[in-house]
């Protein structure tokens, strides 16, 4: 049997939301490397109201959907306006929906019901990235950007571990960048000392498979010496 999914406890929920340095910078990298992009959805979106209102006023989007399993979080999303899609980020039915978007984000939970703290590991996760890229690329012939939002322990072997799941379906699907997302703000809004928060596998059927390890967020660290 499956492990089941988590679902984050909705009197927390600064646990089911990106921080907002984080979404900066995926809108700089969406600028770059993907200008033309025009509709993005967010699976496993949790809070999204921050991703609709960056990606909304930086970059030229038509349209922003979430999608989450859990229906206060989908209830919250649609009373703040964005559109937004009750459903198993698993379920053919449900997934054939955003097919057609030129960007999809998917970001499971990466912690055990989503506390931020008792973090799981990458081949742990649930819903499973191979499970779901097999789904999206394999099964259902998406074309266009997979970004998998992976915990900070995500390591280059599983970067080539789900490379390689992702090619026993399809052969045209590239690895671009292997991006570290450092933030100086928690989940609750308060300040800290830079720290690394997702890594992120932009997987692409329109990208080069360039494999760019990049680091954001760590531009204004402060500067720290070893004692050596
Ligand atoms: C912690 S949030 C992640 C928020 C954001 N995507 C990020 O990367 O920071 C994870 C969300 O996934 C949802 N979720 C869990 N299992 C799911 C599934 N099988 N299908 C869709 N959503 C799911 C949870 O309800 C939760 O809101």
């Amino acid at each position: 049997m499956p492990p089941p999914y988590q679902l984050p406890d909705p009197t927390q929920r600064p646990f089911a939301r990106t921080n907002v340095q984080t979404i900066q910078q995926r809108a700089a990298l969406l600028h770059e490397l993907l200008p033309n992009t025009h509709t993005i959805a967010e699976l496993c979106c949790g809070d999204c109201s921050a991703q609709d209102e960056i990606y909304r006023s930086q970059l030229h989007i038509e349209r922003y959907v979430g999608l989450d399993l859990q229906p206060e979080i989908v209830v919250a999303n649609r009373a703040r306006g964005i559109e937004s899609v009750q459903g198993d980020a698993l379920d053919p039915k449900v997934l054939r929906r955003f097919v057609d978007f030129d960007v999809i984000f998917f970001g499971p939970p990466l912690s055990i019901d989503c506390d931020g703290h008792h973090g799981l590991d990458f081949r742990d996760i649930t819903p499973g990235y191979a499970d779901f890229a097999r789904l999206l690329l394999a099964d259902l012939h998406f074309e266009g950007t997979l970004v998998c939002i992976g915990p900070k322990t995500t390591h280059l072997g599983d970067a080539q571990w789900l490379s390689e799941q992702i090619g026993r379906g399809r052969s045209d699907v590239n690895l671009r960048l292997i991006h570290h997302s450092y933030s100086t703000v928690t989940g609750a809004g308060a300040n800290t000392e830079p720290r690394l928060k997702y890594v992120e596998l932009w997987f692409s059927t329109r990208l080069a498979n360039a494999w760019e390890v990049r680091t954001s967020g760590l531009d204004n660290a402060p500067v720290t010496l070893d004692a050596a």
